[in-house]
This record gives C-alpha cells, sequence and structure tokens, in this order.
C-alpha cells in the first residue's frame, strides 16, 4: 500500500458520518454526528473546495432483523420506512448531504461483491470457529472482560449479550496488525482528538484478533460469496456502504467508478463506540483490497442523559423531531455544536439550552444587528456609510483576526472554539458601540464618527454571521438579508460559495448598499 498524502490541499473533500442503524427513528444522538458533518461540509463549500457529503443508513443484521419481527413486517418494508424517518430529520435539521448510501440496494450488493473477491483472493478469509458473548445492540463479539456481571456491555446496560458458538469466516486482521502500527505511528493526526486516539492505540497494543466475517442463522443480509449457509456480517458489509456512496447516481456499480473522483476519503465522523471498526477493522480491509485508507477520522463523544448514552436500544434519547419543532434547527444546531466540545460527552438540559441560545444569538448577536440597524436608518438613512476605517481600530483589529482562528478551527473539527472566537467578536461589538456611544456623537454634530462605529459594528455583525452560517445557516441568512444582501446559506451552492468566498475578510460591506429597517432575526426562546 502506498501511504496517503496526508494533509495535502485537493480541491475535493468527501466526508461522511456513520451510516444509522434503522433499528428505529433517528434521535438526537444520530442527529449530532449528522449536524458536525454538514457544519463542516458547508464550511468547507465555503472555501470553495467541491464537497461531497455523505450520510446513510445500515440495513442489514440481527438487530434490525429482529426489530422488523416484532412490528410483524417484512425487513426491507421496516428499513424503508425508517429511511422516510431520517429523511424528514434531516431536512428539518437544515442538513444537505450530497449521498444518503442505504446498505441494502442492489448497487451496494455489486460493491460488496467485488471488495470481497479482492480480499478473499488475497487469502486473507478462512473459516473457523467463533464461540463468545455477543452483543446485539452493538453488533459486535464482546470480550468477557468487557461485560457486566449480568452479561451486558457498557453502552447498553439493559441489554444482555448472547452466547454463540458457530462456525464463522474469519478476517485476518492479525497480519495487519504491524502495518496498522506503522500507519499511526507516522501518521498520528489520522485520528482526533488525542484522547480517543490514545484509546485505539491501546486497544491495539493488547493485540489485534482476527473477526468473523459471516454469520449462520440470519436470513437479513447479503449471501456470504463462496458458502450459501452464511450471510455477510453486518459490519463487513456497511462500512463498505462509504464506498458505494461515492458511486455517481449513472455510474455502473463498480470499484473502480467508485474510486475515481473521491478517494480516498477525507474524513470519517464517528462516535467513541464505532472507533474499533473504523481505526482498526476498516483501514485493514482496505489494506487487504489494495486500497488507500481514509485520511483523518474524528471520534466524538456521547450526548447523555444522566451520564447513560441516548439511544434507540436503551431507549432513552431525546426526540429530535420534537425538540427541533420546538425550537427550530439553528437553535439545536448551535447548541449541541457549541456546548459539547466535540470529542467529548454532553448532558442535555432544557434550561442551560434556552439560556445559551438567548444569551448568544438572541442578545449578543440578534440584538447587536437590532440597535445597529436602528441607528443606521436614523443617522445614516438606512444605507451602508461609506468610511475608511482606521487600521488601529480596536474592533476593525478584531474583525480582521477572526478568519484566521476561525478557520483554524473548523480545521480542527472544533466547532465550540469557532462559536466561541465569532461570539468574542459580537461581544466586542457591544462594548465597542456602548463605549463609543454614536449617539452622543450624533448629538454633537460628529457624522463621520457616528459613521465609522456604525460600519465597524455592522461590518462586525456581517463577518459573524458569515463563519457562524456552517452552523446556523438560517440566521446567517437574515442577518445577511438584513444588511441588504440577496443571498441565502441554506441553499449554498458551489456557485453561491464562491461569489462568496472573500466574505471571511474584513471590509466587505459596500458603501451605499441599501439595508432592512430591523427586525428580531432570532426570537428569544422560552423552556417549554
Ligand atoms: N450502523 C453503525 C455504523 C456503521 S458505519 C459504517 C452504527 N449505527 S448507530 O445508529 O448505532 O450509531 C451511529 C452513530 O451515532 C455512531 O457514531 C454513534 O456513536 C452515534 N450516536 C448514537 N447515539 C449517540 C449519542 N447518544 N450521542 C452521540 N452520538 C451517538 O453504529
Amino acid at each position: 500500500m502506498t501511504t496517503p498524502a496526508l494533509n495535502t490541499v485537493s480541491d475535493t473533500f468527501a466526508l461522511t458520518t456513520p451510516l444509522y442503524y434503522v433499528n428505529g427513528r433517528p434521535h438526537i444522538g444520530s442527529a449530532y454526528t449528522t449536524m458536525a458533518a454538514d457544519a463542516l461540509a458547508r464550511f468547507y463549500r465555503l472555501r470553495g473546495r467541491s464537497v461531497l457529503s455523505i450520510t446513510g443508513t445500515d440495513e442489514h443484521g440481527q438487530k434490525i432483523e429482529r426489530t422488523a419481527q416484532s412490528r410483524n413486517i417484512a425487513p426491507q418494508l421496516h428499513c424503508d420506512e425508517m429511511v422516510g424517518e431520517f429523511n424528514r430529520l434531516w431536512e428539518k435539521l437544515n442538513i444537505q448531504y450530497d449521498r444518503f448510501s442505504r446498505t441494502t440496494t442492489p448497487r451496494h450488493h455489486l460493491i460488496v461483491k467485488e471488495f470481497f473477491q479482492r480480499v478473499w483472493d488475497k487469502g486473507d478469509i478462512y473459516l473457523g470457529e467463533q464461540q463468545g458473548w455477543y452483543c446485539v445492540a452493538c453488533e459486535e463479539f464482546k470480550e468477557e472482560r468487557d461485560l457486566t456481571e449480568e452479561k451486558c456491555c457498557t453502552t447498553h446496560p439493559n441489554q444482555k449479550a448472547e452466547w454463540r458458538d458457530e462456525s464463522n469466516y474469519f478476517f485476518r486482521l492479525s497480519s495487519y496488525q504491524e502495518r496498522l502500527e506503522e500507519l499511526y505511528s507516522a501518521h498520528p493526526e489520522m485520528i482526533q482528538p488525542e484522547s480517543r486516539r490514545n484509546e485505539v492505540l491501546s486497544f491495539m497494543k493488547q493485540g489485534l484478533q482476527d473477526f468473523s466475517i459471516s454469520r449462520v442463522n440470519l436470513a437479513w443480509g447479503f449471501p456470504f460469496p463462496t458458502d450459501p449457509d452464511h450471510t455477510i456480517y453486518v459490519w463487513f458489509d456497511a462500512l463498505l456502504g462509504y464506498v458505494t456512496a461515492l458511486l455517481d447516481p449513472d455510474d455502473e456499480p463498480t470499484l473502480d467508478n467508485a474510486l475515481k473522483r473521491w478517494w480516498p476519503i477525507d474524513l470519517h465522523i464517528i462516535g467513541k463506540d464505532i472507533s474499533r471498526f473504523h481505526a482498526l477493522y476498516w483501514p485493514a480491509m482496505l489494506m487487504s483490497a489494495g486500497l488507500e485508507v481514509t485520511q483523518k477520522l474524528f471520534i466524538h463523544g456521547f450526548l447523555t442523559k444522566d451520564g447513560l448514552k441516548m439511544g434507540k436500544s436503551t431507549g432513552n434519547a431525546l426526540d429530535a423531531f420534537e425538540l427541533t419543532d420546538r425550537y427550530q434547527s439553528d437553535a439545536v444546531r448551535y447548541y449541541f455544536l457549541k456546548e459539547v466540545e466535540f470529542g467529548r460527552d454532553g448532558d442535555f438540559n432544557e434550561t442551560r439550552f434556552v439560556n445559551v441560545l438567548n444569551a448568544d444569538l438572541a442578545n449578543d448577536l440578534g440584538n447587536l444587528l437590532n440597535r445597529t440597524l436602528r441607528m443606521a436608518h436614523k443617522y445614516c438613512e438606512g444605507k451602508v456609510p461609506a468610511v475608511a476605517i482606521p487600521d488601529s481600530d480596536a474592533l476593525r483589529s478584531r474583525g480582521e483576526a477572526l478568519e484566521g482562528q476561525v478557520v483554524n478551527a473548523y480545521k480542527n473539527v472544533a466547532f465550540h472554539e469557532a462559536c466561541g472566537a465569532v461570539l468574542g467578536l459580537a461581544q466586542a461589538g457591544n462594548k465597542y458601540l456602548d463605549e463609543r456611544a454614536p449617539w452622543t456623537k450624533y448629538k454633537e454634530g460628529k457624522q463621520e464618527i457616528v459613521e465609522e462605529i456604525l460600519y465597524a459594528v455592522l461590518e462586525s455583525v456581517r463577518l459573524a454571521a458569515y463563519w457562524l452560517s456552517p452552523i446556523t445557516p438560517t440566521l446567517s441568512g437574515a442577518i445577511y438579508k438584513q444588511l441588504g444582501y440577496d443571498v441565502s446559506f441554506s441553499n449554498l451552492k458551489e456557485e453561491a460559495a464562491i461569489t462568496l468566498n472573500n466574505h471571511g475578510q474584513w471590509g466587505i460591506l459596500s458603501a451605499g448598499q441599501i439595508m432592512e429597517k430591523p427586525q428580531p432575526v432570532f426570537q428569544k426562546l422560552e423552556l417549554a
């Protein structure tokens, strides 16, 4: 394998969310990764990159088969219904993906068969005996030491693992130990953040064991190509969903076609429960098939309730549909991306949710625009003043520094830092306005100074809206509209991103531009 050329800037950027299990409707945990991926996709579009944003569903396996059985309907029908729910939530949350990869499609089946053949020809698959505890909720064999006395894994404390003793086909993961060690020691930046990387590395140090890639007594999966008594293990099939996603809609489903433009994928965003699959199993499978590995893996934490991972299997998840209906998409996106440091766990609290949104978006940012626009209408006929702001102006210096800070933050997938930097500018704008008191200057007849102050603040609000737009596209669009632009951040196509691509800099608001009458851009939230 050639070692991937990391961190080289190409014009394409492909990123993925995990492919979600469809054992229930999507909840806030599934939405979390997808909001993050959408924000990053929007950021890279603003930077002028061609972006392919991939999400989708993982539809095979025992967990889904049982869920469909419990509903007394055919598994495919169950999956189709759930996919509708995922799409509905993504629309509500203003998520714009380019590909929705479903693992039950015939196209995916062909990709899996071709990939399987490569690994088979390499001699990396053999028949063996599998004994052990299987957690159906994780779709994963567990080590005895990782289970509680009741034989539950820590992620699913209310679901017992099941004892299995069967013939399975195995993938020779152990043969890739050395290459994986070399890969991560040469490129530690491939797994972020560092704390999660260390977890993966310490697991790897214990010695990688071959894992089974087939199941017996399970109908709901692709048939195992070389043995009709087995089906392919859900994870082997699911990871390849990332590859299938790369096909253009009218491409013939072959590996060559899938890999031609977007490979290797730039970034997988995943939760910490599935890091072994992505950091160890997946790259080994790719090495076996002679393919490059994904450039970067970002592993985030869990949204918890009372300290326990919210989830479909545990049944304690926050209803993302309800939350979004009640507070709207920008609020939900902003809260989770700003308030939970990406990589760590975070507990949800509705009072805090309302307080943060009101303080940051309604007051610091929304109100700043509102009061400044009101003055612009009173003192400058609602037009952007024609003034030059001196280099030494404190707010200008802050505004000029913002691009570097925010770009760095987004590149490091540190949404809380990006929001913090933007908010810092809005707070500085409020302080600047209070200290420089343009209303007094106006009374003193100092029109030029009034105009300078108003321009500096309006431009700061514009910059803040621009850099927050990956996270709050609706709000940013509303701010831009009030400032007199005709831009929708919600439907940002690549062309629009290109025309906007210098908007991250200071000094873009143009003199004489007619602005709208002020209206609240972010309505204050009330606790339900
Ligand atoms: N189907 C597999 C992924 C296959 S990828 C080829 C799977 N699906 S899942 O629906 O169970 O989880 C998908 C993602 O959602 C995981 O990254 C998981 O960490 C994330 N989350 C599910 N519940 C979550 C929280 N409560 N909090 C944060 N993320 C959570 O695993």
